[in-house]
């Protein structure tokens, strides 16, 4: 059976048991804070088990994309050392919402693996929870007797709260859970070691394929368990691993969910894959690395997540960086490789994530970028590596660490370079620094936010904001303080609400509260978190459980409303000018300006900006009034031609936002002008590059746009007033640059001239010592090529040189150094280690090799110290010879 049809199994199975098949969220999660990116298959659901949200179907099931890299579940550096860890992975989930429970999920999970799929039961275990006193939470009898219709007692295993109470993270809805393992291993092995003695022992042919959570309770911060009005099923199964068990093989990379894609490797970098796990099977490991890793970046990617320096897009960035250097040091392949792989692996999962087909020109871009700059980085690592200090033959933990964190070196291939040398790895020392940064990262990961007080038992708000600035009678229903930074974050939920939570680029609301004995309490911003609308307020109601009345600052949100509205149209334009390539990418709108991000492979020209600022302004001009469907099926609306976006969660029905039926339409839950007319004037006030074919463009509108014309005619009239005749302003502009570049010119001249005088002045003043010709000097304001020239040309009189030039600007100083390349051996200097000691002199630093290395600095007035500091050490050396 194929992997495309043990997928497609799963979902007949399911709907015909009256699930609903639901697409998968987004890989990154942008709207729960206590996760980077989706860890289950039920992080979507999580506000239906929590109650927060309304179930419109109580049986759920899909294929959800998941990455296990940050946070509680974190599997990164085992990957492509094992046959079935993985970075991303499929899980497919079946869910209940309140409807069937423990035995149908055991049942139905037992009847797909053994009837659907044709396993053989005699193979496969049962855990089961075995209780746990702190929780004061018993045995799971009720799973261990309903196993029994399928298994013998000695096949169903109790389960520690480690493997068998399952949880998102530090906080969330949990319960304990029923795993499936199934022994792959041969007739011979089993009949040796019992499967039962294998379970949960990380055997490779011994894995848990299928785990059913029985979810009954909310974990919360406090470490208490609430128990949930309703019983929920949540269960997971490891896709590839299904289809190893399913298709015999040993190994998930071994499926043709992998094969086709090690078979482009073998192709391009000409090594074979033989399926070996070993501290030595460096080349198999790669081909594994790099087949898991370009899934997850991909997938990241096309869901909107570009590789960067902080949070998701550092992971991101760094799980790639892992998969090059994999190939780099191991594939002996020197040039990007994987951004090679995306049209394959865009067809292979065309129906069922069609998010990379649709953009998997974008993707290719981003990470063949992405390969170059690192490959780059590597090199410059390799370089750094060889200018390391060694002391007692050992690289410290610490350069170890550097080398891991900034340029990605694994520490295996730290010690293989250091091995060539002859050096040893402090590995004690990298060891620390890894599990330091790794605990930061773990608190990064998650923004510890704190248990709510419940104040009534309404579990949701009713966002009334599309129609009311204003709402009387409005009620508390939770609040909670949260600690940042030395600061107070006080929060409110309340039973309904005007003010519009930041979300979908748009910012939050401000406004007040007013209670009905004058009270006023001052809404500072308005945060979305998951399906709760959380109000940020400088103090707290003084009867929480009183009347409050809601206001929104109107006019601030007048000028968001304009902002957005003018995203809508700028997104329509840019296709219309651009092409329909033009992939929404991020926006931001606040009150006083936009921004919009999207994919286009080449900076705008200005007649393009001036098309595209023309189509608004004329979209704006025929004040097309605004048409809003609340409502509507999502399929109606596809139908329709709305723009969707990728890394979106959408319902069964959604808000449609159009200005004029064929020009802008998109799904959109934020706010809007009620006709293009309020938005006055439109003008984009800048277009930049902002990661490899990603553009950004800012714009104002309204009174922004206003004061932003009158600024810029204000700016033309101060230069008109610098110019005696104001006609032909262009013209007079041009005529004195050139001048200006002309002059330029001679004053290079000049410094030229100049510098061979002093040449001349400097190689007088050549000294001896032993045989070796030193200079040591300072100059005044020289260029730094020029400097680095004389530098050059007076070495190359003297075959024995050694020539350390210092030079002092108004603000800066630099220094350079030469040394011959047998007086570096001979006399043990180095140039590189020398500019390095006397970084404190000229408050700067800088670098280089053995024979000539540079550095710049901020402090003039070190430059003659730092000089005669480098030229001690020298002659010491070389005295001590
Ligand atoms: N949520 C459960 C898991 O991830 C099914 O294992």
């Amino acid at each position: 059976m194929r992997s495309v049809e043990i997928r497609q199994k799963f979902f007949d199975f399911f709907s015909d048991k009256g699930h609903k098949i639901v697409a998968s969220a987004p890989i990154v999660n942008n709207s729960d804070p206590t996760l980077m990116f989706t860890n289950a298959g039920m992080n979507q659901f999580k506000d239906n088990f929590l109650g927060t949200k309304e179930i419109i179907h109580s049986r759920v099931a899909d294929t959800q994309k998941c990455l296990r890299v940050s946070g509680k579940h974190n599997d990164l550096e085992e990957v492509g050392l094992d046959s079935y860890h993985h970075t991303m992975f499929e899980m497919l989930g079946n869910w209940s919402f309140g409807d069937y429970f423990k035995s149908e999920a055991i049942d139905w999970a037992w009847e797909l693996l053994t009837k659907v799929y044709g396993l053989d039961g005699n193979r496969l275990y049962a855990t089961i929870f075995e209780g746990a006193s702190e929780d004061a939470l018993e045995r799971d009898v009720e799973a261990f007797d309903l196993w029994k219709k399928h298994l013998p007692e000695d096949r169903i295993l109790n389960g520690s709260k480690k493997d068998n109470f399952w949880e998102m993270g530090e906080s969330g809805p949990c319960g304990p859970c029923s795993e499936i393992h199934i022994d792959l291993r041969s007739e011979e092995e089993r009949a040796a070691i019992s499967g039962a003695d294998l379970v949960n022992q990380d055997h490779p042919l011994v894995i848990e394929v299928w785990n059913l959570v029985f979810i009954q309770f909310n974990r919360l911060l406090s470490g208490q368990l609430e128990p949930l009005p309703q019983n929920h099923v949540d269960t997971g199964m490891g896709f590839e691993r299904l289809c190893m068990a399913i298709q015999g093989k040993k190994s998930n990379y071994e499926t043709d969910v992998f094969t086709p894609f090690i078979h482009e490797i073998e192709k391009i970098t000409g090594f074979t894959y033989s399926n070996q796990y070993s501290e030595e099977a460096k080349v198999d490991t790669s081909f594994r690395v790099v087949v898991d890793h370009i899934r997850a970046v991909a997938f990241t990617i096309a869901d909107g997540q570009i590789p960067g320096n902080t949070g998701a897009g550092y992971v991101i960035r760094r799980i790639l960086r892992r998969a090059v250097r994999y190939y780099y040091t191991f594939l002996n392949w020197q040039q990007p490789l994987m951004y090679q792989l995306i049209p394959m692996l865009a067809d292979y999962f065309a129906d069922v994530f069609p998010e990379l087909q649709a953009q998997k020109d974008f993707v290719a871009k981003v990470i063949l970028e992405e390969e170059k700059g690192f490959l780059r980085t590597l090199e410059e690592g390799i370089q750094r590596f060889n200018l390391l200090t060694i002391e007692n033959n050992q690289v410290a933990g610490e350069d170890a660490f550097t080398l891991y964190d900034t340029f990605g070196f694994p520490i295996d291939l730290t010690a293989l370079m250091a091995k060539e040398k002859g050096y040893t790895v402090d590995l004690d020392g990298f060891n620390t620094a890894l599990s330091q940064q790794k605990e930061r990262s773990r608190k990064d990961a998650v923004q510890q936010v704190g248990d709510w007080n419940i104040v009534s038992d309404v579990k949701s708000t009713v966002f009334k904001g599309y129609d009311h600035d204003s709402l009387e009678g409005v009620k508390v229903t939770r609040m909670r303080s949260v600690a940042k930074k030395d600061k107070e974050i006080l929060q409110l939920v309340l039973d309904q609400t005007p003010f519009y939570a930041e979300g979908g680029g748009q910012i939050g609301d401000r406004g007040r509260l007013t209670s009905a004995n004058g009270e006023v309490i001052a809404v500072l911003n308005t945060l979305r978190e998951n399906e709760l609308i959380v109000h940020i307020v400088d103090r707290f109601p003084s009867d929480v459980h009183g009347s409050l009345k809601a206001e929104i600052d109107v006019t601030r949100r007048k000028s968001i409303e304009n902002n957005h509205s003018a995203t809508h149209l700028l997104h329509a334009a840019l296709r219309q000018v651009l092409g329909s390539h033009v992939q929404q990418k991020g926006s931001l709108v606040t009150d006083k300006y936009l921004r919009f991000d999207f994919s286009h492979y080449e900076k705008l020209s200005t007649e393009e900006l001036a098309q595209i600022e023309s189509i608004v302004q004329e979209k704006i001009t025929a004040n097309i009034p605004l048409q809003e469907d609340r409502s509507i099926p999502i399929a109606e609306a596809q139908a329709k031609g709305a723009m969707m976006l990728f890394g979106e969660k959408y319902g069964d029905t959604v808000r449609m936002i159009t200005f004029e039926e064929d020009y802008s339409r998109e799904l959109c839950g934020g706010c809007h002008v009620d006709a293009t007319g309020n938005l006055q004037l439109f003008r984009i006030t800048s277009e930049s590059a902002i990661a490899a074919g990603i553009r950004r463009i800012e714009a104002v509108t309204g009174s922004g746009a206003i004061q932003y014309v009158n600024n810029e005619i204000e700016e033309l009239n101060s230069i008109r007033a610098l110019f005696k005749n104001t006609v032909g302003l262009p013209g007079q502009i041009q005529k004195l640059q050139e001048e200006n570049k002309g002059l330029q010119k001679s004053l290079e001249e000049l410094k030229l001239e100049g510098s061979k005088q002093l040449k001349t002045e400097l190689v007088n003043k050549l000294e001896a010592h032993n045989d070796v010709m030193l200079l040591a000097e300072c100059t005044d304001g020289m260029d730094g090529k020029i400097l680095k020239n004389m530098v050059f040309e007076i070495a190359q009189l003297h075959p024995s040189s050694i020539i350390v030039m210092g030079d002092r600007s108004e603000t800066s100083a630099q220094i350079l150094i030469y040394i011959d390349k047998e007086l570096v051996s001979k006399y043990e200097l180095n140039a590189g280690s020398l500019i390095r000691s006397i970084s404190s002199y000229i408050k700067g630093g800088g670098g280089g090799q053995a024979f000539f290395a540079t550095a710049g600095g901020k402090n003039p007035d070190g430059v003659a110290e730092a000089v005669q500091h480098i030229k001690d050490d020298i002659l010491t050396k070389i005295k001590a010879v």
